[in-house]
C-alpha cells in the first residue's frame, strides 16, 4: 500500500481524511469529541503561524485507510521536536501501515534537521505498543479532566469569587490580549508548567497575539481572565469555545507566576472564568482540560472546582535516529 504526500489536499481527499478520523473516533470514542467535517477541512487547509505541517495518507478500501500529520514548529533545523499524529482505520491495522506513515514522517523530520519527535496518545490504546515498538519513550503523563457545569454546587463559584485575595483585581478579554496588558501577559505565560511545549520559543507580545490569531482563524473564541497586581499579570486562565460549540469548551493555559503563588489566585481566576462563561456563553455545559500527572497544585485546583478525571494520556518522544527509514 503506497503512502502519498498530501500537502495540498483536494476536497475529495479532505472528505476521505475526515472519514478516517470519524472511523478512528468511533473505535476510541473516549479520546475527544466526534470530528466535524468543516473543522477537519479548516485544520487541513489553514496555515498556522510559527509552524509548518506535512500530511500523508495511505490509500485503501476505496478511499483512505490511514492519515498522518507532522507538525514542525519553528524554523527548519530548530532544536524543537516535531509532533506526529497517525490514524489508521480499525479494519486496516496491524498490516504495517502505521509504520510506513511513521517512516515517511521520519524522512521529513530528517530533511528538516529535527532530532526528536513527540506523539500524544491515550493510555491503554494500541498507540502505546505501536510507539514503544518504534523507539518512543513516555516523557509525560497527562490527566484528561472534565468539569460538568451542571454538577457544580450552586453558590460555589460565587463563594470562590468573593474570596479573592486582597491587593489584586480581575481583568478579562475575548480574543487577543489588549495592548495595555500584552507585555505583562507574555511575561506571565513563562510561568506555564509544561516546558516541553514551550521550549525554544520565548513568549512575547507578538507570540501571544499569534496564538490568539490561530484560534480566531479556526473560528473559535478565546476567553482570558487575568489577576493583576498593579500592572503585573500575577495569574491567568484561558478557555476556548469552539465555533460549533456543542456544549464542550477546552481549557487552555492557566498559570500563576511564582512570586504570587499560594494566594489562591489560580482558583480565583478559574472561578471568574466560570462566572463569565455562565453569563456570556450559556451553551457551554462542560470544560475539558489536560494536566501533567505531577502538577499537584493544578490538579488540586481543578478537583476543588469539580473537575473529574476522565482519561489518562501520555506524551511519547523518540530520537529521529531511532525511527524507521522509508523503503
Ligand atoms: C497506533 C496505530 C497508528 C498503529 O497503526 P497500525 O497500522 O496498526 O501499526 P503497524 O501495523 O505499523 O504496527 C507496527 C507494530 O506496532 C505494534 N503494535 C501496533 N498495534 C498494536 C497492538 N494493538 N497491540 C500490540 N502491538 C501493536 C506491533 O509491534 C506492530 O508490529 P506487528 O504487527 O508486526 O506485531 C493505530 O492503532 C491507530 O490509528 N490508533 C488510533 C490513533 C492513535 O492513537 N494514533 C497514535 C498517535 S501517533
Amino acid at each position: 500500500m503506497d503512502v502519498i504526500a498530501l500537502d495540498h489536499p483536494t476536497d475529495a481527499q479532505i472528505r476521505q481524511w475526515h472519514k478516517v478520523l470519524a472511523a478512528v473516533h468511533a473505535a476510541d470514542p473516549g479520546a475527544e469529541p466526534a470530528p466535524d467535517p468543516e473543522r477537519t477541512a479548516r485544520r487541513l487547509l489553514s496555515a498556522e503561524p510559527g509552524a509548518r505541517r506535512r500530511l500523508w495518507a495511505a490509500a485503501g478500501g476505496g478511499g483512505l485507510a490511514a492519515v498522518a500529520v507532522l507538525r514542525l514548529p519553528g524554523e527548519p533545523g530548530a532544536d524543537r521536536p516535531g509532533e506526529i499524529d497517525i490514524r489508521v482505520r480499525p479494519g486496516h491495522r496491524r498490516r504495517g501501515i502505521g509504520g510506513r506513515l511513521l517512516a515517511a514522517a521520519a524522512g521529513a523530520l530528517r530533511d528538516d534537521g529535527r532530532t526528536s519527535v513527540l506523539a500524544q496518545v491515550l493510555a491503554g490504546t494500541p498507540a502505546v505498543p505501536f510507539l514503544e515498538s518504534h523507539g518512543f519513550e513516555c516523557v509525560l503523563t497527562l490527566r484528561g479532566m472534565l468539569l460538568r457545569l451542571d454538577d457544580v454546587p450552586p453558590g460555589r463559584v460565587a463563594r470562590l469569587l468573593a474570596a479573592g485575595p486582597a491587593g489584586y483585581r480581575l481583568v478579562r478579554w475575548r480574543g487577543a490580549v489588549p495592548d495595555e496588558h500584552a507585555d505583562a501577559f507574555a511575561r506571565a505565560k513563562h510561568a506555564m508548567a509544561d516546558p516541553a511545549e514551550y521550549d525554544g520559543a520565548p513568549w512575547d507580545a507578538h507570540r501571544v497575539r499569534e496564538m490568539a490569531e490561530v484560534v480566531a482563524k479556526r473560528g473559535d473564541d478565546l476567553y482570558t481572565v487575568a489577576a493583576l497586581s498593579g500592572d503585573v499579570v500575577a495569574g491567568f486562565t484561558e478557555v476556548v469555545v469552539p465555533h460549533d460549540c456543542t456544549g464542550r469548551a477546552a481549557q487552555y493555559d492557566t498559570a500563576v507566576v511564582p512570586e504570587h503563588r499560594g494566594r489562591r489566585i489560580g482558583i480565583w481566576v478559574k472561578a471568574a472564568m466560570l462566572d463569565w462563561l455562565a453569563g456570556t456563553r450559556p451553551g457551554v455545559r462542560e470544560i475539558e482540560t489536560d494536566n501533567a500527572g505531577d502538577n499537584v497544585h493544578m490538579l488540586a485546583v481543578n478537583e476543588e472546582l469539580g473537575f473529574r478525571v476522565e482519561r489518562e494520556s501520555m506524551e511519547y518522544q523518540a530520537p529521529v535516529a531511532a525511527l524507521p527509514a522509508a523503503p
